[in-house]
């Protein structure tokens, strides 16, 4: 990585988010990816989107699905993030709840999860945006969701006590 793109992703880091788990049933297992490029799209249809990395190692397994899970991470969620943002760490088998729509995992740490059809592809530079069709959703009313900012995790801190 250049200095220029070290930068890059400092400036982006900026922008505070939340932290999700893409799934997808994979061959031996269910498996997931510590996501936040994660942003809503559509209402009518329900689209949503996220980006992955060209480089990663699920990353056939992803462009391949005809379905995916986007779970959004709850405060308790911090140690499934760390491992499933690591090389080769991508099995979730005990980390699952159920499983939804187009047999997408569905984790016990999910906020609030999506359950997806792949509705388009893009290319953009050494990442494809995955669109998807959410068939399925559900959400808690009550918990605090996963902070990511300047690339450390944080909680959520209420300005109205
Ligand atoms: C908070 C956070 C957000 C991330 N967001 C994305 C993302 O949106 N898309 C992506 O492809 N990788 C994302 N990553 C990186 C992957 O989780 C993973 O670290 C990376 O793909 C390296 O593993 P791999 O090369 O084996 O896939 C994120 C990592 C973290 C910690």
């Amino acid at each position: 990585m250049t200095d220029r793109q070290r930068e890059f992703r400092n400036a982006l880091g900026c922008f505070a988010t939340g932290v999700a788990v893409a799934t997808a049933a994979g061959q031996d297992g269910p498996v997931g990816l510590t996501i936040n490029s994660f942003a809503s799209v559509s209402l009518d249809p329900m689209l949503v989107l996220w980006s992955i990395d060209k480089a990663s190692d699920r990353y056939r397994l992803f462009k391949s699905a005809a379905h995916f899970g986007v779970c959004v991470l709850d405060d308790a969620g911090q140690d499934i993030s760390s491992r499933l943002s690591r090389k080769g760490g991508g099995g979730i088998a005990e980390d699952v709840a159920k499983t939804g729509k187009g047999g997408v995992p569905i984790l016990k740490h999910a906020l609030a999860h999506f359950e997806c059809a792949a509705e388009a592809r893009h290319d953009a530079g050494d990442h494809v945006i995955l669109v998807g069709r959410v068939l399925d959703f559900d959400y808690r009313s009550h918990g605090h969701p996963l902070i990511y900012y300047r690339g450390r995790y944080r909680a959520l801190v209420s300005s109205d006590g």
